[in-house]
């Protein structure tokens, strides 16, 4: 018998804490920002109804079914050559997302230290953004940060699924979004905030691009943890009568309420501070001080808030370990401990390059982005999508629409006919959703 959740609440917690994390409030504001503020929020919220909740629907219920990791999963249920393996793609994916989310992380953790010893008390954005670019190019300091984070998540995960996810998701995730909410209300009231909110909160159609499409559903992919095997993995310790789409449906609107929410504040703060929008990567890191640095006592704000993000990437980042470690455990029937390590430390080599990548590997770019930027990039608009696709054909083709929805409907007996989701459920799963991520994978990576 697998090791199963010790209470509902429990399993939502961890499940909002691997949600919501560095993709919310570090990755949201700045695809957003590089990708016309309301534009992109408009298709972003499309994509979260039609794909987004959907897919971790499936995932959640695949899981359950076959009470296994993410590889084995398909194995289980199928023994067809190339539909049994396609779970490899989301342990990939995983492993790829883990070794650049791990070095962001680790920025966090520095940022912390940094802020508690008074070094972020600059008041000019461009000051923060100079201390920023000096850091990240610092090949020690940002391998430092990825050890750090590394270590942490790997004593997580080390103590076992129950014990130490639920503890941990309990306490981090109300502390973030209270901090966020203090921020939002500082910086609304800063000049020249208000157009940001606008342009933010503006849903202008003209601007929508395929590559706008094709960015909102790496992001939705990235922040609600789909595509990796995670929320795989998480149901695989559900019981049977979880109800799946209500779950899932309170999964999904936390996640997006604080990427909104980080969102309505980056975004204004960007406007108030005269910063481009094509920051990129650093964005977060000048906003979120300047923005505290207008109140009194600006370093501690900012030490406690980059201490609360850390714990909510943690949250986020043990949740790949797991899937990682789960994994390792039932295919080389690894201790749970082995398996832990083995995993961490193969993330870690994969994540020097992108610890390195603004520092003493700067002169590798391609189409202007280093190698960290690239692996973002590439994870998100190509591998994510990628297996969500493969994992939508599989459930509405392979494995089959009507066994799919006999097992979501265990635990959820309202998930029939009578439903107006449940009975568009089979063209969602077999048509629309598996062609919207096709064309828009196709056309907009022709796009560039
Ligand atoms: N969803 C997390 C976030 O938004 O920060 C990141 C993440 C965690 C992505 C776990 C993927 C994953 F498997």
């Amino acid at each position: 018998m697998r090791d199963q959740w010790n209470s509902r609440i429990g399993f939502i917690l961890a499940s909002i804490g691997s949600a919501v994390g560095l993709g919310n409030i570090w990755r949201f504001p700045t695809v957003t920002a590089e990708n016309g503020g309301g534009a992109f929020l408009f298709v972003y919220l499309i994509v979260v109804l039609i794909i987004g909740v959907p897919v971790m629907i499936i995932e959640l219920t695949l899981g359950r079914k076959s009470q296994t990791n993410v590889v084995s999963t398909f194995d289980t249920l199928t023994n067809h050559p190339f539909w049994s393996k396609i779970g490899f793609i989301g342990l990939i994916s995983a492993l790829v997302v883990l070794s650049f989310y791990a070095v962001i992380a680790g920025w966090v953790i520095l940022y912390f230290f940094f802020a508690l010893v008074g070094r972020l008390s600059l008041t000019s954005a461009n000051d923060l953004l100079v201390f920023f670019d000096t850091m990240i190019a610092h090949p020690y300091l940002s391998t430092l940060g990825l050890i750090i984070f590394l270590t942490f998540t790997l004593l997580i995960v080390m103590t076992g699924v129950s014990k130490g996810i639920e503890r941990f998701s309990k306490f981090s995730m109300p502390s973030v979004i209270i901090l966020l909410i203090i921020l939002f209300a500082r910086t609304i009231t800063l000049e020249g905030s208000f157009e940001g909110l606008i342009w933010f909160l503006s849903p202008r159609l003209e601007d929508v691009t395929l590559s706008v499409a094709l960015n909102a559903i790496g992001q939705v992919f990235f922040s609600f943890s789909l595509g990796m095997g995670i929320l795989l993995t998480y149901g695989s310790y559900l019981a049977k009568d979880t109800n799946i789409p209500s779950n899932s449906l309170i999964i999904s609107i936390s996640d997006v309420l604080v990427a909104i929410l980080a969102g309505a504040i980056v975004i204004p703060a960007l406007f108030a501070f005269n910063l481009e929008l094509e920051t990129g990567p650093g964005l977060i890191f000048v906003t979120i001080p300047a923005v505290f640095n207008t109140l009194p006592l600006g370093s501690l704000w900012t030490s406690v808030f980059f201490l609360l993000l850390a714990f909510a990437a943690l949250t986020s980042s043990v949740s790949f370990l797991e899937v990682l470690t789960a994994y390792t455990v039932d295919k080389f029937k690894q201790p749970r401990k082995n398996a832990t390590i083995l995993a961490t430390f193969s993330v870690f080599i994969l994540g020097l390059p992108s610890a390195l990548a603004a520092g003493p590997l700067d002169f590798f770019t391609v189409r202007g982005m280093n190698f960290l930027d690239l692996v973002d990039t590439f994870s998100s608009t190509v591998l994510l999508p990628l297996s969500g696709l493969l994992i939508v054909l599989f459930t509405g083709w392979v494995w089959g629409n009507k066994t799919a929805i006999k097992e979501i409907q265990q635990g959820a007996p309202a998930f029939n006919e009578e439903n107006l989701i449940a009975s568009l459920w089979s063209i969602l799963v077999k048509y629309l959703i598996p062609l919207a991520i096709l064309y828009i994978f196709i056309t907009g990576f022709l796009a560039g």
